[in-house]
């Protein structure tokens, strides 16, 4: 018997595998809820014969997908895919997110971008008013990983953003190793009243190499709900 929480993202994970079809190549998110659809396909693919290639996000996801029976090829081998099927942090009424909070936005932004349809799966809870709740993860190479904290607090700072406090993610007592060998510094703000400006602003500090603002990339949200119903929006 599922918690209410992983019923809301089995349901609304079990829905967008709806939208994929035979000899689509598909981009495979990372996190709790994009789980859920990689075993959901999977199932299609061992019960039903369901043809497709899948390009994963991260080595966890890739991991999961070669076990659950789905053909995993690399993004360069891909170049383009169908469509992308992803979790989120957070959703606004604009379908922009923030994600990350698993670690791999740098490869989901990547293949997401890459995709002719992202679809993002969500338990309602993740829908916000004004995205910032959820601390803003920013991926940094680790060369100098103070100095680029410091430019972008004194960027946030230019940009009147709300509540500066970046903190560098840690795992114990070592900063958290992205896929890419980088690290994440999360941005604690509250709220984000202007995203589009702070996602651009953001990535023009050197070291930082991409932060979790998905600006104009989701085309679809399915949010899932605790007694097993689903809401498409598009
Ligand atoms: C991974 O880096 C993230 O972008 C995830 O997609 C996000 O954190 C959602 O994860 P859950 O589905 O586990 O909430």
């Amino acid at each position: 018997e599922l918690s209410p929480i992983d019923k809301a993202k089995f349901v609304a994970a079990k829905r967008a595998v709806d939208f994929v079809e035979d000899g689509m190549r598909v981009g495979l998110g990372t996190g709790s809820t994009a789980a859920w659809m990689v075993r959901c396909l999977g199932e299609l693919v061992r019960d039903e014969g369901l043809k497709i290639k899948g390009v994963p996000t991260s080595t966890r996801t890739a991991a999961l997908a070669r076990d659950v029976g789905i053909e995993v090829i690399s993004l360069d081998e891909a170049r383009w895919l169908d469509v992308t099927i992803d979790g989120a942090d957070e959703f606004d009424g604009d379908l922009n997110l923030i994600k990350g909070g698993g670690g791999a936005l740098l490869q989901e932004k990547i293949v997401a971008t890459a995709s002719d349809q992202m679809i993002v799966i969500a338990d309602v809870g993740k829908e916000v008013e004004t995205l910032g709740a959820f601390p803003l993860p920013v991926e940094v190479i680790p060369f100098g990983w103070q100095t680029t904290k410091a430019l972008v607090e004194e960027m946030l700072i230019s940009m009147d953003v709300l509540g500066r406090n970046t903190t560098l993610r840690m795992i114990g007592d070592h900063p958290f190793v992205t896929d890419e060998g980088n690290h994440i510094l999360d941005l604690h703000l509250s709220r984000i009243g202007n995203p589009r400006q702070v996602a651009m602003v953001l990535n023009q500090v050197p070291g930082v190499v991409e932060n979790g603002l998905f600006i104009d990339i989701c085309d679809t949200v399915i949010i899932g709900y605790g007694d097993g119903r689903v809401q498409v929006r598009d």
